[in-house]
């Protein structure tokens, strides 16, 4: 789903009700501002006050673009979409919420216009993506700190690059991040025609890992089939396929999984756990059932299976530049590079 239909909804519920406005004397969000400019009518936003149902509390408004500091970057939107959390956000039933008033928008892919004096690590025309949630990516521009951006290159799809920091991130560190996978292991996972699904096939094709993916049923079923092994799923079979007992069938062709990636809850996710290996990992990163996991005592006894959690925003918070490089200040990483480079520097002058 793609902001244009949120900025028309949000026109002409702002049109109805004539309320169009230049926001005066919004606070500062987390990494913009709203102050004097030239031509405030340029940068439109989709802003809430408060929290409530999208429809209700989004609106559509004309906001100052502040002046570009030295670590700003001012930013034009190519294109902004919209997420699940986007909504939750809005909702007001996120781990992580903005300061009110704030712009909509965690994903979305922007070209740098202009940079302040000290901004090193991009110039004019780069692609930039947002380091972290909270951004406010539903608008035309923005200044953000450079430390809120992260460059990407600019000859992929403009969809691809506008989905890139939040699914595709999170499918890798689920993939990578709770299992020492093997190629040949497998995976199985529900909700795999999600936006995280689809790229958990592709990155797991990509490590040589076979998937089993679960998916709801529909009258069209072969057409989602199809989609799905294009982009390299291995098998694809129902909710209600997964509840029969002919299934471990399956599992005479592909090894058992070791890791099961959980968007659902409820009884989707107890099935999923019914064909993890021993001692394997079901990671929860999603509960779009609104279901809560139901595990039985003896796949924990007797299975020893491990039940995880997933959540990017907290990952990239823990993985932040400014974190890691606390870390590797205190610990060895500063004193070794010193050393490296002496090393390169010394085989050069011999
Ligand atoms: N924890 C994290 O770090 C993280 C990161 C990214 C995303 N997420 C979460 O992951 C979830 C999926 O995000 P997305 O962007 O991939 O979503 P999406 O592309 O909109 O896909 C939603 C998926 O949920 C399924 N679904 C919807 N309602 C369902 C229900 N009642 N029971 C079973 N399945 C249902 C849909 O299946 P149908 O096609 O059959 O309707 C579809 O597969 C969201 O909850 C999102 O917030 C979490």
């Amino acid at each position: 789903m793609w902001v244009s239909r949120v900025l028309w909804l949000a026109r002409t519920a702002a049109l109805l009700r004539r309320r169009l406005l230049v926001a005066p004397g919004c606070p500062r969000p987390a990494t913009t501002a709203y102050s004097a400019s030239a031509d405030p009518s340029r940068v439109r936003a989709l802003v809430y006050e408060h929290h409530g149902h999208p429809a209700k509390v989004v609106e559509l408004k004309n906001l100052e673009l502040p002046a570009v500091g030295g670590s700003d970057v001012h930013v034009k939107m190519l294109a902004a979409p919209i997420n699940p959390s986007d909504i939750n956000m809005i909702q007001g039933n996120y781990g992580l919420l903005p300061k009110l008033p704030a712009v909509g928008g965690n994903e979305g892919v922007g070209q740098v216009v202009a940079v302040g004096s000290s901004v090193t690590g991009v110039k004019p025309g780069d692609w930039v993506i947002p380091a972290a949630a909270g951004l406010g990516t539903w608008r035309t521009e923005a200044v953000f700190n450079e430390e809120a951006l992260i460059a990407v290159p600019s000859d992929i799809p403009l969809q691809s690059a506008a989905t890139l920091s939040v699914n595709p991130c999170t499918a890798y560190r689920m993939l990578t991040d709770f299992e020492q996978l093997q190629p040949g292991d497998s995976v199985i996972q529900n909700a795999s025609n999600s936006g995280v699904g689809q790229a958990v096939i592709q990155i797991a094709r990509a490590l040589g890992l076979r998937t089993i993916n679960v998916v709801r049923d529909r009258p069209d079923i072969q057409t989602l089939t199809n989609k799905l092994k294009n982009l390299g799923a291995e098998h694809i079979i129902t909710e209600e396929e997964l509840r029969k007992p002919e299934t471990k069938s399956l599992f005479k062709d592909v090894p058992q999984p070791r890791l099961a990636l959980n968007c659902v809850g409820g009884r989707s996710s107890t099935e999923l756990l019914r064909h993890l290996a021993p001692g394997g990992t079901m990671v929860t990163y999603g509960g779009m059932a609104k279901q809560p996991i139901i595990a039985s005592v003896s796949q924990l006894i007797f299975k020893d299976l491990k039940l995880r959690g997933f959540w990017l925003s907290q990952w990239k918070k823990d993985h932040s530049p400014a974190s890691l490089y606390r870390g590797a200040f205190n610990i060895t990483t500063l004193p070794k590079r010193k050393m490296l480079r002496g090393e390169v520097t010394c085989s050069r002058s011999q």
